[in-house]
């Protein structure tokens, strides 16, 4: 088997949605049924402007491609093992009226608010099937899907672990993001995540 990486369209996302969501609730070990929660959000989320999405496809190997061009690999059921997506950042967007209410109370001015706020791709999902983890899927994604955006930098949160001791952050700290909020209390949430962010290009 290959491993390929491509772009989804919205239509993509549509079609192969309950294999990219089993892969996010086996990556994040979510209880069974957060898929059901999950899916209108993801769908809404593909009409945001600048949505883009990657995946990571497993493909069988070419026999016979001799002295051929391997040919562009295709969604279609290929078996699913890693997505990514995210979108222009806006201030309709709870997403960012939860940063905005974070940074007030750690003191940020509103010029740096305006700053951190004005022109921002939000990573919202990144996400490998565990028996793919730990081969550098991760971080070819990542920078699939933060190639050529027009955005001034890419912010994102993720849950606060003791250590900083998981593939998530080593991930985003070997990218080279830098701490914009800590131990964050997203409404309705329990769990404390940190918001990082770094300047684009990567
Ligand atoms: C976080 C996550 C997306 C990272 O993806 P990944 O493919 O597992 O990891 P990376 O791309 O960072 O790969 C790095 C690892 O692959 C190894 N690796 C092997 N070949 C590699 C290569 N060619 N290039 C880079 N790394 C390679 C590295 O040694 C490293 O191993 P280590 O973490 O044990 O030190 C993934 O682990 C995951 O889905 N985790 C659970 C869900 C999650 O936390 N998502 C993010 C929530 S915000």
């Amino acid at each position: 088997m290959a491993t390929f990486l491509i772009d989804l369209s919205p239509s993509d996302m549509q079609r192969r949605l309950g294999d990219a969501l089993a892969v996010y609730v086996d990556a994040m070990r979510y209880p069974r049924g957060t898929e059901d929660q999950r899916a209108s959000m993801w769908l809404e989320h593909t009409q945001r402007g600048g949505w883009k999405a990657v995946a990571a496809i497993e493909v069988p190997d070419q026999d016979g491609s001799e002295g051929g061009s391997t040919p562009e690999p295709q969604l279609g059921s290929a078996p699913l093992l890693g997505i990514a997506y995210g979108y222009c950042g806006a201030p309709d967007q709870w997403w960012q009226q939860q940063v905005v209410a974070g940074l007030h109370r750690v003191g940020a001015d509103s010029t740096r608010i305006a700053e951190l706020m004005t022109s921002y791709f939000e990573l919202t999902e990144l996400h490998i099937h565990p028996r793919a983890q730990g081969r550098g899927l991760g971080e070819a994604l990542a920078r699939r899907l933060l190639a050529d955006r027009g955005e001034s930098r890419v912010l994102l949160s993720t849950p606060e672990i003791n250590g900083e001791g998981n593939r998530a952050w080593r991930l985003y700290r070997r990218l080279g993001f830098g701490d914009i909020i800590r131990g964050y209390h997203f409404a309705g949430d329990p769990r404390a995540f940190a918001i990082l962010g770094r300047s684009l290009p990567l």
